[in-house]
């Protein structure tokens, strides 16, 4: 049965070949997607292939691509495949995309989440021709039910000239309900105050308000998310989770932190999903959640009755896990809120709330500063995506990591970041499968001494701490101290020999 319920919308639909049509050489396109959830599946695929038939002929044909967060192969990959984008903003994690930012064909500006809507609201990247958004049904009456992400269409549809629709029959019915959107977004001067006062609270419509007039074509689809699964969870992971629970059981004892925590944000990945998992044995109940996505370990700890609310803006589940999500979605929508990306990832709500933020990084330098983007200060990874909007506003930030990659050749502790995300300012926790350090209340120097005692790994620990002996014995011994002329000397190593080892 068609998920387009409405005769007058129905008169829209189209093939995404026709659809795709519409969108032209050095337009910008907005499009629907988050961390492989919600994003269209049928217009880019034709777009990528008109865009080739296009390079064939000799033609140019590149356009902006404005997304929520990471997309899948039939979006990122396949318009990358085809060097078909111009600009890419905000976040990805798309291994050939990943190829088109760093060889040079593809601009791609790594804007904070928070930001990336208005940024466009704001102009800064000209005007938005087209917005392509996944949508779950158009109901007989006529109202627009968003699908497993929200990201940042409410912003794309706003922005753009014309607006093209994926109505996909994969999606969930059950989904409607879950979804909260608030046309309270402004630009400045007319903001307002954002009237969330705990993760759970809705205060918006579960719909999509776009004018008939402006959507162009509507396309119907039958295809499933980029659901990938979770690794098995390794010792390292567990250790991590256990030092990071082990910590908030003892703000919990010292009177810091109430029984429940305060709501928890949890990054993208492995780790993170390792201490939901920890959660999900421990003592802690009635537990809360601000956050980005909603992973498996969230969707476990809903399942014990330990999650009682969880707001985010997007899914990020592995297969077995969406299929669950799709089965019981109006069970979910009890507990679970989707919100769009600059509600999800707000300063404001995130300060309000005191979120408990978690997340990864590739290295942290020895002072408590953060590189979450680049591989040896020039490769660009997946981007910031909502780790600064949470680490910055957060009531306490933990990063966790392995305290080495690449087979044990890189410490993740290191002497100086070779790129810089977030500051020694906003970084309270850092968590190694070595130990926990806890920066909060200290000093450069004495924060240098805990991150390299308990985080940095037995192989690198001596090296780090010759290097940060031999600092403050230096010329240049002041408040932080640093050779400048080796502070870099393990990157440099590793990329003269393979290994930060000397
Ligand atoms: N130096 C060089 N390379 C490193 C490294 C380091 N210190 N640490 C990791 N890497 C490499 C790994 O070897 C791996 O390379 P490969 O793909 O060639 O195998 C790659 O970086 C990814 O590492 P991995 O350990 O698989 O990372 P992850 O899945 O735990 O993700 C981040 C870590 C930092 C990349 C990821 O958390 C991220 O993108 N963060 C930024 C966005 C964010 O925090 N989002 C959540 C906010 S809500």
């Amino acid at each position: 049965m068609t998920r387009v319920a409405n005769e007058q919308w129905r008169s829209k639909i189209t093939t995404a070949e026709e659809a795709a049509s519409i969108i032209k050489n050095g337009m910008n396109v907005g499009v629907s997607g988050f961390t492989g959830s919600g994003y269209p599946k049928a217009v880019p695929v034709a777009l990528a292939a008109q865009i080739k038939e296009a390079h064939d002929r000799g033609e140019e044909f590149k356009v902006g691509i404005f997304t929520g967060a990471s997309t899948a192969p039939e979006l990122d990959g396949a318009l990358s495949e085809v060097s078909g984008m111009s600009l890419r903003m905000p976040y990805q994690s798309d291994p050939v995309m990943r190829n088109r930012i760093n060889d040079g064909t593809t601009v791609y500006v790594d804007a904070h989440l928070s930001h990336s809507g208005p940024q466009v609201w704001a102009g800064h990247y000209g005007k938005m021709d087209v917005a392509v958004i996944e949508l779950t049904k158009i109901t007989e009456d006529g109202r627009l039910i968003p699908s497993s992400s929200i990201g940042n269409n409410v912003s794309w549809i706003e922005a753009a000239d014309k607006v093209i629709l994926e109505v996909n029959a994969w999606q969930s019915e059950g989904l409607e309900g879950m979804h909260d959107i608030w046309y309270g977004v402004a630009l400045p001067p007319d903001r307002t105050p954002i009237p969330i006062n705990s993760a759970g609270q809705r205060i918006g419509q579960q719909y999509y308000d776009i004018p008939f007039e402006k959507v162009a074509a509507i396309v119907e689809t039958d295809s499933p998310d980029r659901n990938t699964p979770f690794k098995p969870l390794d010792d390292d992971s567990k250790k991590i989770a256990g030092y990071y629970l082990e910590f908030l059981t003892n703000e919990v004892a010292k009177g810091r932190l109430p029984k429940n925590l305060l709501p928890l944000q949890s990054g993208v990945g492995n780790i993170a999903n390792a201490v939901l998992s920890g959660l999900l044995n421990s003592d802690f109940e009635n537990l809360t959640s601000y956050t980005e996505v909603i992973q498996d370990g969230m969707v476990d700890l809903i399942d014990a009755g330990k999650l009682v609310a969880a707001s985010a803006t997007a899914f990020s589940l592995s297969p077995d896990y969406a299929n669950k999500m799709n089965d019981n979605a109006a069970e979910y929508a009890k507990t679970i809120v989707l919100r769009q990306q600059d509600i999800s990832n707000h300063p404001e709500p995130i300060r309000r709330l005191g979120v408990l933020a978690c997340n990864g990084l590739i290295e942290a330098d020895i002072y408590g500063n953060v590189n979450s983007t680049h591989i040896m200060g020039s490769k660009m990874q997946n981007g910031i995506g909502g780790s600064g909007d949470f680490t910055r506003n957060a009531y306490i930030s933990a990063f966790v990591t392995p305290s080495t990659a690449k087979g044990g050749a890189i410490s993740a502790i290191v002497p100086m970041v070779s790129h810089h995300d977030h500051t020694e300012h906003d970084t309270h926790v850092i968590v190694t499968e070595q130990g926990l350090a806890d920066l909060r209340g200290l000093g450069p120097q004495q924060r240098a001494k805990v991150i390299i005692e308990n985080c940095a790994h037995p192989d690198f620990k001596p090296i780090l701490q010759d290097y940060f002996e031999r600092s403050v014995k230096s010329a240049n011994s002041q408040h932080t101290p640093h050779i400048l002329r080796e502070a870099l000397d393990f990157h440099i190593r590793f990329l003269e020999t393979g290994s930060m080892k000397p």
